[in-house]
């Protein structure tokens, strides 16, 4: 297992450009189970959780083809469904990345037969599948456990459009609508998902399926409405930027007061923390771009500069459903806000239980008390460096954005955490001007990295 090496108290400075999203790429991988012909995606990202997902669709009988892309390290990959007879997502796979559970409503639509082994919890607190399941059930579907896989098959004469709530105690599912959207398309008749999730990766899939033949309206919107067709095409699509990397380097400069120019920035999908950077007292700008009310619903990308003079101001925020601030963008948030000057109020809405992080920066020098789901950060003059322990993806990436700012060494562990969702980290911040080592564990001694 890697660590890195952080020494901290250098600014971030230069040029970074975001690369393709994450969790826009992976339904749109599983979306491609959906059809015969090729579905060919650009700007995917390197990263543990893509390869993951194309290792699940190769065991599902999709062939997959890649090609190197820009120079900054996205890629060309084309999927090309060569033997539709299988419908077992292991659970060998299944556990090293949630959202595997994206291949179950294609699969089901377009083979009338999905398994597919019951995702587990994972840190940051229980992720349950059932609104996913109760969608498909709405569509027909018969859903059963057996050997912890879901079995999902279709009706004689394959799912049937319905009207389907997808809203649950935390708000919608980003997933499940994915899910139940994909599935749908395929269904006979019309489905309304009411309650749908607005997030914009959920759109890029929508906007996928639509050069697929889809017919979909009201994407971005809680009702989405679908009307069935009898087969989909093949289709290419850029994947949208990664907002929640674009954001973090973002905070990674403003949490080391420095300056970075942010490319491919996509402006529509980031209005909440935008406004919160500003509220914290990081002066952030936007090259011109297009007006956020264009028709067309793809993402706009644009520039972004960003820079922090000034001390960090304290804020209150509540993490919630798009709009709103992302959950996947709190553990960096409360990580810069350890350095603000005064009391800033974090209320986690979507994943209550998402605060491995906080004994992590308390370990050095923050000063956090949680109650539920809400932390009160009162702001230090200082972090110091210290061993810390990655929990998952976003706190690592909290971590390691403590660590840039804390005087002295941070070595923050178990970073394949980071690896699922941030691409070479270590490499980007270092050409920024950061001073990080990636080190394997047991050279940690070697180094004399106290334990
Ligand atoms: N929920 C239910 N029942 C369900 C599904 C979800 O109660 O059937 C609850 C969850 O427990 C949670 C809330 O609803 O409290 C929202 O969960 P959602 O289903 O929207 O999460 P997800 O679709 O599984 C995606 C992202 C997450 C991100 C969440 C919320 C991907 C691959 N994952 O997960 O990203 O935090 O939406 O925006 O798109 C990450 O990238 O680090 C990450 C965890």
């Amino acid at each position: 297992m890697d660590a890195f090496v952080i020494e901290g108290g250098r600014p971030i400075s230069g040029r970074f450009e975001a690369h393709g999203s994450k969790n826009a790429t992976l339904p749109m991988l599983a979306a491609s189970l959906l059809t015969d012909e090729p579905v060919e995606l650009s700007d995917v990202p390197r990263l543990e959780d893509i390869t993951n997902m194309l290792r699940l669709l190769a065991e599902l009988g999709v062939e997959v083809a890649e090609e190197p892309g820009q120079a900054r390290g996205g890629r060309t990959v084309r999927t090309h469904v060569t033997d539709a007879s299988l419908s077992h997502a292991r659970y060998d796979i299944v556990r090293t990345m949630r959202a595997g559970v994206c291949v179950l409503g294609p699969m089901l639509a377009k083979r009338g037969e999905a398994r597919i082994s019951m995702p587990g919890g994972c840190a940051i607190g229980p992720r349950p599948i059932d609104l996913h399941l109760k969608g498909l059930a709405a569509l027909g579907a018969s859903i059963s456990l057996a050997n912890g896989d879901v079995v999902a098959k279709a009706p004689a004469g394959g799912l049937r459009g319905a009207t389907v709530f997808l809203g649950g105690p935390f708000g919608s599912t980003v997933l499940g609508t994915a899910n139940i959207m994909s599935a749908a398309t395929l269904a006979r008749g019309r489905t309304v998902i009411e309650s749908a999730a607005c997030e914009p990766e959920v759109v890029d899939l929508g906007r996928l399926l639509q050069t697929m033949g889809a017919k979909i309206s009201g994407l971005g919107t809680p009702r989405i409405v679908i009307d069935g067709v009898d087969q989909l095409g093949g289709a290419s699509r850029r994947v949208m930027p990664d907002r929640i990397e674009a954001c973090t380097y973002a905070m990674a400069a403003a949490i080391t007061r420095g300056e970075l120019t942010i490319a491919n920035w996509p402006v529509d999908a980031l209005v909440g923390p935008f406004e919160m950077l500003l509220a914290a007292g990081v002066e952030i700008e936007l090259s011109e771009h297009e007006p956020l009310d264009t028709p067309g619903g793809d993402p706009i990308r644009a520039t972004a500069y960003v820079r922090r003079k000034g001390p960090l101001r304290p804020v209150e925020l509540t993490t919630q459903p798009f709009p709103g601030f992302p959950t996947d963008l709190q553990a960096q948030a409360l990580a810069m806000l350890t350095l603000a000057d005064g009391n800033s109020i974090i209320t986690e809405k979507i994943f209550p239980e998402r605060f491995l992080h906080v004994a992590e920066l308390l370990r050095m020098g923050a000063h956090v008390i949680r109650h539920g789901p809400t932390a009160v950060v009162s702001g230090v003059p200082k972090l110091v460096g210290a061993p810390v322990m990655a929990s998952d993806l976003r706190a690592s990436a909290g971590l390691v954005l403590a660590g840039l700012a804390a005087r002295g060494r941070t070595v923050v562990r178990r970073v394949y955490h980071l690896d699922r969702g941030y691409q070479r980290m270590d490499e980007y911040l270092t050409g920024l001007g950061a001073n990080i080592q990636r080190v394997n564990e047991n050279a940690l001694e070697e180094l004399a990295v106290p334990a």
